[in-house]
């Protein structure tokens, strides 16, 4: 999809949230801490275009998976397109990520990678989400978030114990990149 088009999507749809997709800069900064070697469940929140998932699905495993959960219609459908059989691509909500999980007879997920303007949300829906994203993780996994601004880290903090916060430059806007992991690096 053109940068036209990705614009177009953002005058009809103001949760689209950029004027671009992510750069590949961001892109492989936001999964640095994926490690692709195993099979793993990955959930992606607001893929967008999908830039993330060419990224990761030339790197997954054959079993590995890549749920992708996308609200705005015009991407999911084009999402679709990708026509991999790791893939399973949901028009809905991130609020609905454990009932999708369940429905696809996933009970946990390794890493979920969320693009999603969690600003834009009510403070209920953000904490719901990240709530629902924390009992989904597996122990050892990551939830990794991308955002123009550093006003997540507080929410995040809430629920993980411990987030750590690194910046991509080299994107429209910068990019603020949390990774959030349910245990402390002691335990
Ligand atoms: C900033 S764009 C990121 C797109 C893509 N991941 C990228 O990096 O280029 C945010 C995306 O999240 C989607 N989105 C917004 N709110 C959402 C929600 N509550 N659940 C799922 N997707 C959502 C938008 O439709 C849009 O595709």
């Amino acid at each position: 999809m053109s940068t036209y088009h990705y614009l177009k999507s953002l005058i009809r749809d103001k949760n689209v949230a950029s004027v671009t997709p992510s750069s590949g800069f961001t892109v492989k900064k936001a999964t640095r801490k994926i490690d692709f070697s195993r099979d793993n469940i990955i959930i992606e929140y607001g893929p967008g275009t999908g830039v993330f998932a060419d990224y990761m699905l030339e790197r997954m495993t054959p079993d590995s998976r890549l749920i992708m959960i996308e609200l705005n219609s015009g991407f999911a459908q084009k999402l679709r397109d990708i026509g991999d059989p790791r893939v399973s691509v949901h028009e809905a909500s991130a609020e609905s990520v454990e009932e999708i999980a369940e429905k696809q007879g996933v009970n946990r997920a390794d890493y979920i990678l969320s693009g999603i303007p969690f600003s834009f949300l009510q403070d209920d829906v953000k904490h719901g989400i990240l709530a629902a994203s924390c009992r989904l993780l597996a122990d050892e996994g990551y939830f990794l978030a991308y955002q123009t601004s550093s006003h997540l880290k507080k929410a995040l903090q809430q629920h993980f114990s411990q987030v750590h916060t690194t910046y991509e430059f080299r994107n429209i806007p910068p990019m603020c990149i949390y990774e959030a992991c349910k245990q402390d690096s002691e335990s």
